[in-house]
């Protein structure tokens, strides 16, 4: 399994960050290319790969830490997914009101899963600001909560597999318009810091 992070901001180096300290190795892109990411590459270790956004898209799971606006300008050099994995870890916002999108109740990361046609999109990684994302999960006596929402049961799986070796504590909460419309921006897993204990 190869994975690749698209997005070398707060949340894309928050998890770099965690994956180096997981042993495990991932590529990843920003809109400036592999030698813009030199500095994070030093600092984090042999496990992260500077790549072209081009290379990382090819990767099997894509993590999209990019805003949510980027998004379809940032996966349109993208091969076929052919079940490959996104994440979805944008949050849609309208700035600088600092809103929630007006989606028409939808849910972002279907509206994300429309640009990468035959991916298997997972939403993670979105609900925690990236400092706390960056930081230790194991956190008095337990883990800190992540959430996996998604229409495919075996990418959900993969992905909640992926955070356990992150040294979260994933919890999945079933399809993108169930659990997808309560891990989005304003609604109520948000921004939630929770430890589950054991
Ligand atoms: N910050 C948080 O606490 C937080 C928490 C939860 C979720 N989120 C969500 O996570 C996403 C990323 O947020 P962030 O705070 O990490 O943003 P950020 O610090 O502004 O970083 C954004 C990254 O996206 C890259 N990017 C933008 N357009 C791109 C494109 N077309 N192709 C490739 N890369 C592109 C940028 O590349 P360059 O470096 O080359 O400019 C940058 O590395 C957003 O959707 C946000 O809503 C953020």
């Amino acid at each position: 399994m190869t994975y690749a992070i698209i997005g070398s901001g707060a949340i894309g180096s928050a998890l770099a960050r965690q994956f180096a300290r997981s042993s495990i190795e991932v590529q990843i892109a920003n809109s400036r290319g592999p030698d813009s990411l030199a500095d994070l590459v030093a600092e984090l270790g042999s496990y992260i790969t500077p790549t072209t956004l081009p290379e990382a898209l090819k990767a099997d799971t894509v993590i999209l830490a990019i805003p949510f606006m980027a998004v379809a300008d940032a996966v349109q050099g993208s091969a076929q997914w052919n079940g490959r994995i996104v994440v979805d870890a944008t949050n849609a916002i309208d700035f600088p009101a600092f809103t929630p999108k007006d989606l028409g109740g939808r849910s972002s990361t279907e509206i994300v899963a429309e640009m990468v046609p035959g991916a298997r999109v997972v939403k993670a990684f979105n609900t925690l600001p990236a400092a706390v994302l960056a930081s230790d999960p194991a956190q008095d006596g337990g883990r800190r909560v992540l959430f996996v929402s998604g229409n495919h049961a075996s990418a959900n799986a993969d992905i909640a597999s992926l955070i356990e070796r992150l040294g979260f504590a994933p919890i999945t909460l079933g399809g993108l318009n169930q659990g997808g419309l309560l891990q989005q921006f304003g609604a109520p897993l948000v921004a939630q810091n929770l430890i589950k204990l054991r």
